[in-house]
């Protein structure tokens, strides 16, 4: 079974249980402070297990595409990828234990035919420090499914505790969590006594593979020692679909799914290497998931860059490209396999034919880059090596020279068995001023900050400033980005020039004005096609589901049942959360713009406060 007929029968099968399947949200996340990607199917949906209602309803499946940057320098392993698709089911506050745990058993074994006698399962042994139950009732439901007692593990909250931030413990206060039971496929391998005395499914000697993870999102942190109930149940589930299909192939390599075969088989004949050849496997390995995610990353509109998402993009070009010259690609190969990658994948992912051209030019051009400096850098970096370790002040200058990102460096040291440290590195980038720190995986990169009373004013006027802009500056204004906190707004907004100090002046006036005039902000739930007919605001680069939520602020007299489009003074798609009246930012103060300055060509920042 390929990889998109697993995808298509995992959507068809929770379709035919009522849910609204969703196309994935892009991986560069929309109104998320917290990560530079998308790295699991529920992170864009944080807000409706809070309790914020979804504009399609209570039960919702997509097939998400997430990247975990913290994996780069494992892929080369028999199982780690940065980029992968989560396949999610999700309910909010509808059905929970007793449905999901059989309907995921029957995905499972019936419908794509996994081996039953091959699945073993964990669940949740409770943690008594806060107080949260031993998962007993989704053990006793596996155990109605026919899993015998021998194959239900409990453990604990470093394993069966599901948030984005970890454990109870290290989780930030308002952050959803639950207890979780997680899917694992056997594939019978022989232990090995390195990674202890005995075999269970989080061992990591390669025996089992975890598929599947359905969280029982029901908790919210209150403060550091408590936890209080969510006002509803949610379920959460999340499967990795490549993990599912190298279980259906019952090969303990995620790199023989079909997909990532044809890669593979591609970079063979590019090169005349046998992926079966131990000395080069790891670089089959390494260009065929960076190569992979590369395509996705710049479908999404990422760029190389040395900060932030850009530089995650160039770290994982400028490694695909290095392995592919330890296995001699002819040239044109890359540009084969990304015609490759798109083929396979634009029937899901209709978006990527239309990004096609922009994708082999970005990738090519980074190559080129990189390639530019690469032989010499090479040469540079066997002067350094030879020392027996690599100075901080020689891996800045390999990065900022020859274009050899830290982690990159940093990997050719260790396979050379040089010691190198990022300290000193960091030491040198900050003592030569140059290049803020890049490539922390997480990192406030936009959207809010939080959902307190005062983020929430600056949220709305964030609206307000936005339509403002455009009224002064013209309609070819929009929005490029936000960063929201409870101190101050940042906006990011497309504008040819500098503002003049009578437009900062003017923009000042009209939002405070809007504030004064004490107007209603309302949300309503529509056809994506008629919030378009409204001109609603959309923010750049984003693909709306077919049924969207849209926020206007005004006329005076507009209500929930009569919102009064037509005089709105704004109207944007966006998710919230808002202030339900701008009488609300009144409390904060008055608006002020702090700061307006260039960020990029042809892209403003306005910084801005109430105070
Ligand atoms: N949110 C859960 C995960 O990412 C399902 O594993």
């Amino acid at each position: 079974m390929t990889l998109n007929e697993i995808r298509r029968r995992y959507l068809d099968f929770f379709r035919t249980r009522g849910h609204t399947v969703l196309p994935s949200a892009p991986l560069v996340p929309e109104n998320d402070p917290t990560t530079l990607f998308v790295s699991s199917g529920m992170q864009p949906l944080i807000p409706y297990f809070l309790g914020q209602p979804h504009p399609v309803g209570t039960r919702i499946a997509n097939s998400q595409k997430a990247l975990r940057t913290q994996d780069i320098e494992e892929v080369g392993d028999n199982r780690h990828t940065t980029f992968f698709e989560m396949l999610g089911n999700w309910s909010f506050g509808d059905y929970f234990k007793k449905e999901e745990i059989p309907w995921l058993y029957q995905f499972l074994t019936e419908e794509i035919g996994l081996p039953a006698e091959r699945l073993f399962v964990s669940c949740f042994e409770g943690d008594d420090i806060f107080h949260i139950p031993r998962d007993e009732e989704s053990a006793e439901i596996w155990k109605s499914l026919g899993i015998p007692s021998e194959r239900i593990y409990f453990y604990g909250s470093e394993k069966n505790w599901w948030s984005r931030a970890g454990t109870p413990k290290q989780m930030p206060t308002g952050e959803p969590a639950g207890p979780d039971t997680e899917v694992f496929y056997d594939f019978g391998t022989p232990h090995d006594p390195v990674y202890g005395n005995e075999c269970h499914p989080n061992c990591d000697c390669g025996r089992f593979m975890e598929i599947g993870n359905a969280v029982f999102m029901m908790y919210v942190k209150k403060d550091e020692h408590t936890f209080d109930l969510l006002p509803k149940r949610n379920v959460d589930f999340g499967g990795g679909l490549e993990r599912i299909a190298a279980a259906l192939n019952n090969k303990n390599d995620i790199f023989l799914i079909d997909p990532l075969q044809t890669i593979i088989r591609e970079l063979a004949a590019g090169s005349g290497k046998n992926y079966d050849d131990l000395d080069y496997r790891a670089s089959f390995r390494i260009v065929t998931d960076h190569v992979r995610a590369a395509v996705f990353m710049l479908g999404d509109g990422v760029l190389p860059s040395n900060t932030e998402r850009g530089y995650v993009l160039r770290r994982l070009i400028r490694r695909a490209v290095r392995h592919a010259n330890t296995l001699g690609v002819k040239e044109k190969t890359i540009g084969r396999i990304i015609d490759g990658i798109i083929a396979i994948y634009r029937a899901e992912y209709p978006a990527l034919s239309a990004s096609h051209s922009a994708i082999l030019a970005g990738f090519a051009e980074e190559e080129n880059r990189f390639k530019k400096t690469l032989s010499q850098g090479m040469k540079e970096f066997e002067k350094v090596v030879a020392k027996g370790a690599v100075a901080g002040e020689d891996a800045f200058i390999l990065f900022t020279t020859y274009g050899f990102p830290y982690e990159l460096t940093e990997e050719l040291a260790r396979e050379r068995g040089a010691s190198i440290s990022r300290d000193e590195y960091e030491k040198a980038m900050r003592a030569h001023q140059d290049l803020s720190r890049a490539g922390a995986s997480r990192k406030f990169a936009g959207g809010l900050a939080d959902h307190s009373e005062a983020t929430i004013r600056y949220h709305t006027t964030h609206h307000i400033l936005l339509k403002a802009l455009r009224t002064i500056l013209g309609p070819d204004v929009h929005q490029r980005g936000s960063n929201i906190t409870a101190e101050r707004l940042r906006m990011d907004f497309s504008s040819p020039a500098k503002m003049t100090p009578e437009q900062i002046a003017e923009a000042e006036r009209l939002v405070n004005e809007i504030i004064r005039e004490e107007l209603p902000v309302i949300r309503t739930v529509m056809p994506k096609a008629q919030a378009e007919k409204l001109d609603a605001e959309r923010e750049f680069g984003v693909t709306y589901p077919e049924i969207v939520s849209v926020y206007s602020i005004g006329p005076k007299d507009a209500t929930e049942a009569d919102p009064k489009f037509s005089q709105a003074y704004s109207i944007e798609f966006c998710g919230g959360p808002h202030v339900t009246n701008t009488a609300e930012i009144h409390k904060g103060g008055t608006f002020r713009i702090l700061k307006e300055e260039a960020v990029g060509s042809g892209v403003r920042r306005i910084k801005a406060v109430l105070e």
